[in-house]
């Protein structure tokens, strides 16, 4: 925990779909956070937890640094930065959470034809998650094929001509649908987790505490 406060740290999304995600199931744990939300954090009432607002990209490396006693981040980013080796030796716990459930896929242009992973062979594909995208090109061996890094906008790239292919994150679909393209191959399906530990002492209590409160949400869920 924060040095001399006893309050457990834990990060969050500072806002989009996974902060919204993350909001709803604290306040169903019966957790309220004193919060302004351009702050950088809030603080819950109901447990001595220290909520930060950061960047989700940001968090996997807050947590493995220890900067941050938890976390609450989609295992795409995640698995990104693991596979990225930016988590050092120290790779936190992990425990689903069974919200923000999207996959991560490599689509292509609608009249493209696909049967087989080494169709992308010499492609370029747009992605932010160029570890994990990387990885399962080598594991399916496909040659040729590199990433192009773009932070977002990515389904723009095959008509920018700046990209063959994009891998990106897929919930509804409408994004592809939107801009011409299609799913090819499916490479990670990811949910949200609680990462974080393992903890000693007053921390553990507060975080074992915090995970009984999840859990009660999550039975409640099925
Ligand atoms: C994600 C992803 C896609 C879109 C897919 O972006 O990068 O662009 O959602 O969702 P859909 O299948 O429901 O259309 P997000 O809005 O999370 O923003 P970001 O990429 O900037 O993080
Ligand atoms: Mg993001
Ligand atoms: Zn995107």
């Amino acid at each position: 925990g924060e040095a001399g406060t006893g309050r457990l740290r834990m990060a969050v999304q500072k806002k989009g779909r996974l902060a919204d995600e993350t909001f709803d199931l604290l306040k169903r744990c019966g957790l309220s956070l004193s919060q302004s939300k351009n702050r950088l954090y809030a603080r819950v009432q109901e447990m001595p937890i220290d909520i930060l607002l950061v960047r989700d990209d940001d968090i996997p490396a807050l947590v493995a640094g220890g900067a941050s006693d938890l976390g609450i981040v989609g295992g795409n980013v995640f698995e990104e930065e693991r596979a990225g080796g930016r988590l050092g030796s120290r790779v936190p716990l992990v425990k689903p959470l069974g919200f923000s459930k999207c996959r991560l896929c490599i689509a292509l242009p609608k009249e493209d034809t696909y049967s087989q992973p080494a169709d992308l062979g010499g492609m370029r594909i747009a992605t932010s998650y160029p570890a994990l995208t990387e990885d399962w090109l080598e594991r399916e061996g496909v040659k040729g094929a590199t990433t192009v890094v773009m932070n977002g906008a990515h389904e723009i790239a095959p008509r920018l001509g700046v990209a063959d292919a994009v891998c990106d994150i897929v919930s509804t679909g409408g994004t592809l649908d939107a801009n011409g393209l299609k799913v090819a191959e499916t490479i990670y399906r990811s949910e949200a987790l609680l990462i974080g530990g393992p903890l000693e002492g007053e921390a553990k209590k507060v975080a074992d505490a915090l995970q009984l409160r999840i859990e009660g949400v999550q039975r409640s869920r099925d």
